[in-house]
């Protein structure tokens, strides 16, 4: 079989998947089989929770239309915003796979090409065990950045003006605007669009210190006015 065309085909069609699926499905399992899955409620932190209740300040009509009044008890209102913030990320990950945006973002750091001098330490297994990693949105193909250090990059503010008209702060952006995101202004995101940017902040909120790209700076306005001229 090895001198047929036919039977070379054969080992590199079946022989590679059934290789493929040994290693990047057989053996982690086997591997990880003992790290217990976190909950959606166990994977809020602090950063996230900064986040979120930074939406709360920021859109406080969108806020409450979307979530109602916290307790006014300080530590009632704290397990409140810990629910809510839960119920957001969820939310939050279904509009991302329902808009697409895996098809032109990654979650993932490579230890390969220097990935992480642009955005931050290599991916880990542990980073993926848990509920909202189900399945994993590694994506398929790079058109935008890798996203899994997107938390706490950007301010909620550029994020909402980004989701609304990405070529208002990235001039000739490819990606697409999400007005429905909005009841009619950036400044009105809806709970939709709530529950994105708190996903998105909590992309990388898990590690330690913030793992902006290498040479990241935050743009100064001006900057952006000067290029939009
Ligand atoms: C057609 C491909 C495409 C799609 C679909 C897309 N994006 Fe993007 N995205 C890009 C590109 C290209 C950039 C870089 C230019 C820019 O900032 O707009 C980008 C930039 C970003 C950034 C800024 C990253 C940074 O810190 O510089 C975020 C956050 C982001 N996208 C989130 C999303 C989310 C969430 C969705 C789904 C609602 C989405 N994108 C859909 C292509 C896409």
């Amino acid at each position: 079989m090895f001198e047929k065309k036919s039977g070379i085909l054969l080992i590199a069609g079946v022989g590679f998947f059934a290789f493929a699926f040994l290693s990047n499905a057989v053996i982690p399992i086997l591997m990880y089989r003992h790290l217990p899955e976190k909950t959606v409620l166990e994977v809020v932190n602090g950063n996230v929770r900064y986040q979120f209740e930074d939406l709360a300040q920021r859109y406080p009509d969108s806020f409450t239309a979307a979530y109602g009044e916290p307790p006014s008890d300080p530590e009632q209102a704290a397990e409140w915003y810990n629910a809510k913030c839960a119920e957001a990320l969820e939310l939050g990950r279904k509009v991302y796979i329902g808009e697409g945006c895996w098809h032109c973002h990654s979650q993932f750091v490579r230890p390969v090409s220097n990935e992480d001098r642009r955005w931050g330490p290599v991916s880990k297994s542990w980073e993926y065990q848990n509920r909202l990693q189900r399945p994993v949105m590694f994506g398929t193909r790079r058109v935008g950045p890798d996203l899994s250090r997107e938390g706490g990059r950007r301010s909620n503010d550029w994020h909402a003006v980004h989701f609304y008209q990405p070529d208002m702060l990235s001039p000739k952006s490819p990606m697409p605007k999400y007005p429905w995101l909005f009841d009619g202004a950036p400044d009105k995101p809806n709970a939709r669009g709530l529950a994105l940017m708190t996903y998105v902040q909590w992309l990388g909120s898990w590690l330690e210190s913030y793992p902006y790209y290498e040479d990241f700076q935050p743009t100064p306005i001006k900057t952006i006015a000067a290029t939009e001229e």
